[in-house]
């Protein structure tokens, strides 16, 4: 589902190169649910930022994401594809603070010009948060309000999430409900998920641990 091969990728500031990823490879299989760790500024947000199509790397080999190599890919098709393939979370979740719970997670079936119908107000009760669905995130407490980008993620059904330090915001008991919902959407529904977290209580939530040194991937 996912597979690279030999990305590398460097920083300029100010006529300066920085050498962040010094030829990575990974594969995950479909359905795998893949934790990775490393040191802060290892790189672990520049490949998934690549990996999400939101950047290009410096070189690679290959990048294939559900069976398609996106090398050299316009940008309207890795749009479309990000749109139709991946979903994210992040530490900060982006939630549109002038929009309700309920118009936030039905964004993504929206653009992609889909009804929403009931599947929202669904979604919403499976996270715990029927009753939020008219309030505007800021009036949610803040593991809420990543339940809410949780849902949104993930309402489109995407074939692959990426979840970037979902918790890393979160006290335990928040970080916890998040967890076992990422784990219950992939029991249920089988998508590949590449977590980076450095929660040590999330490392076991996955099938398999990758760690990041040097600039590369270790098993
Ligand atoms: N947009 C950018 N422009 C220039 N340098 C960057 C940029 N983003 C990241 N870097 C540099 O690349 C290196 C890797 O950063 P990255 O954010 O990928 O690390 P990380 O492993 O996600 O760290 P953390 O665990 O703190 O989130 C760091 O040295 C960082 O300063
Ligand atoms: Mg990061």
């Amino acid at each position: 589902m996912i597979s690279v091969r030999n990305v590398q990728h460097n920083y300029r500031h100010n006529g300066v190169v920085e050498s962040v990823l010094h030829g990575v490879n990974l594969a995950v299989a479909e359905g795998e649910f893949v934790v990775l760790m490393g040191p802060s500024g290892c790189g672990k947000t520049t490949l998934l930022n690549i990996l999400g199509l939101m950047m290009s790397p410096t070189s690679a080999d290959s990048v294939a994401l559900a069976g398609t190599e996106t090398l050299g890919l316009s940008d309207s098709a890795r749009t479309r594809l990000r749109r139709e393939t991946l979903g994210f979370v992040f530490q900060r979740f982006n939630l549109l603070p002038t929009m309700s719970v309920r118009s936030n997670v039905a964004l993504p079936l929206r653009i992609r010009g889909q009804h929403a119908d009931g599947a929202v107000d669904k979604m919403l009760d499976r996270v715990g948060l029927l009753p939020q669905a008219g309030k505007k995130p800021g009036r949610l407490s803040i593991g809420q309000q990543q339940r809410v980008a949780l849902a949104r993620a993930l309402i489109g059904r995407p074939a692959v999430l990426f979840a970037d330090e979902p918790t890393g915001n979160l006290d335990s008991a928040s970080a916890g409900a998040v967890l076992s919902l990422l784990r219950e959407f992939h029991r249920d529904w089988g998508q590949t998920i590449l977590l980076i977290t450095h929660n040590e209580h999330l490392v076991g939530a996955g099938d398999r641990v990758l760690t990041m040194r040097d600039g590369r991937l270790h098993d």
